[in-house]
């Protein structure tokens, strides 16, 4: 505590992370939207801007049209300001011009403070729009439709936003927490199956760290999730939701001023990878890789038995992951491949000490902060044979 002259006072802030489950929500009969949107504590703020991701509109055309429909329906309440369609994917974070559009449909639409800006779309787009919305004006509330089982399970029902700088992951973001989260099931039909198994990977993640029971149901579901059955789906998503909003609400660290962050288990090789590969592994594909890396990692430091990493690897496979990639190989003259880079990157990323989580049993984790870069040589040599 400094004893210079100063003035000081606490300033707390009540947030209140919201995620609801649905089916169909723009259907006129379906109130649950324009109730969030209406509410008391809103004040009857009711203005409106839309941005849809382009595969949710190309695959879903009568979208705009409901969404339409929706507010001409509730027309005393809720005025619609615009429908716009921006492409989903990393190519829009890594896109930084469409904040620019972003901002003068904003200007344009003259939405304030007191409006909506609603984006509806896999976690690409939510990030973007929702770094748009945090920052224009100061912070315009949003509402979050993720619309990838990714999103509805972990991107889109936390507090982080972003888009990539210089290929660099969500290295230009904040923390603002959306004002509800919508998590309407039925956008579901349209996402290809590649995409509808990445959400996956995020539930073994939580699973592997907090939650031991929640993995054998993962296990003892994996036929039922490799079939895409609708209810496995939405129960893992449920579940999966539920762990990462009970983590950022209750371990006391919402907006990662510490340096824990177990939530990014196998994220650190996951965030290189993706960009190493131009983007062309997905999230999910390169989390899955990342998760096989600092599992074998945690047996051959000892930490994790060799039945527990079996058995996780076994799961990987089990879902159709692979656990390893050709990008893991590559580097630059020197013997460590580019992959270890993202050690310090994801150092830098969170600052203060490298702290990366480990396992030291299926739904129990820890903290280390340095990485035995041989060990981790070895363990990626392992996962290349088994894959
Ligand atoms: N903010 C966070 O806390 C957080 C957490 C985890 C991941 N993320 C970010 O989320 C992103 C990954 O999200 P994702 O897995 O949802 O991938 P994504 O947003 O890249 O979407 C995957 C693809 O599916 C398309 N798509 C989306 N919904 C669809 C639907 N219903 N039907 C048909 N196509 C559809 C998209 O256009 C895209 O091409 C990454 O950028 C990752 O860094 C953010
Ligand atoms: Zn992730």
């Amino acid at each position: 505590m400094s004893e210079f002259p100063h003035i000081e006072y606490p300033i707390h802030i009540p947030y209140n992370l919201r995620v609801y489950f649905t089916q169909k929500a723009f259907d006129v009969g379906n109130p649950l939207f324009r109730d969030l949107a209406c509410s008391k504590e809103s004040g009857n703020r009711r203005k409106a801007l839309f941005y849809v991701d382009e595969a949710v509109s190309q695959s879903k055309p009568e979208l705009a049209d409901e969404i339409a429909s929706y507010f001409d329906h509730y027309s005393e309440e809720l005025r619609l300001m615009g429908v716009n369609v921006l492409p989903g994917g990393e190519s829009l974070k890594n896109d930084d011009k469409c904040l620019d559009r972003i901002y003068a449909d904003i200007e344009r639409s003259k939405i304030c403070r007191h409006s909506y800006i609603v984006a509806i779309g896999g976690g690409a787009l939510l990030d973007t729009v929702g770094f748009a919305a945090a920052t224009a004006h100061r912070g315009i509330r949003h509402f979050r439709f993720p619309t990838t089982t990714l999103g509805q399970a972990d991107a889109g029902v936390g507090v982080k936003n972003g888009i990539n700088f210089n290929r660099k992951k969500n290295f230009v973001g904040a923390f603002a927490p959306p004002f509800a989260v919508v998590n309407d099931f039925s956008f579901l039909d349209t996402l290809p199956d590649v995409h509808l198994r990445n959400g996956y990977i995020e539930a073994i993640k939580v699973a592997l760290i907090r939650d031991a029971t929640f993995f054998d149901w993962i296990e003892e579901n994996a036929e039922a999730l490799n079939a895409f059955d609708r209810k496995a789906m939405e129960e893992l998503i449920h579940r999966c939701a539920e762990h990462h909003v009970a983590h950022i609400a209750t371990s006391g660290d919402p907006f990662e001023m510490g340096s824990v962050r177990p939530l990014d288990f196998g994220h650190w090789a996951a965030h290189k990878l993706e960009q190493l590969s131009g983007f062309a592994l997905s999230h999910g594909e390169a989390v899955a890789i990342g998760i096989a890396i600092d599992t074998l990692y945690s047996e051959e430091m000892g930490y994790l038995n060799a039945s527990s990493a079996e058995r996780i690897l076994a799961l990987l496979k089990k879902l159709n992951f692979e656990i390893y990639s050709d990008h893991l190989e590559r580097r630059n003259g020197s013997r460590f491949p580019y992959v270890l880079e993202g050690l310090e990157e994801f150092r830098e990323h969170l600052g203060g000490l490298l702290t990366i989580t480990l396992l030291k049993r299926v739904g129990s984790r820890f903290e280390v902060h340095e990485m035995d870069t041989d060990v981790v040589l070895r363990a990626m040599g392992r996962l290349k044979k088994l894959s």
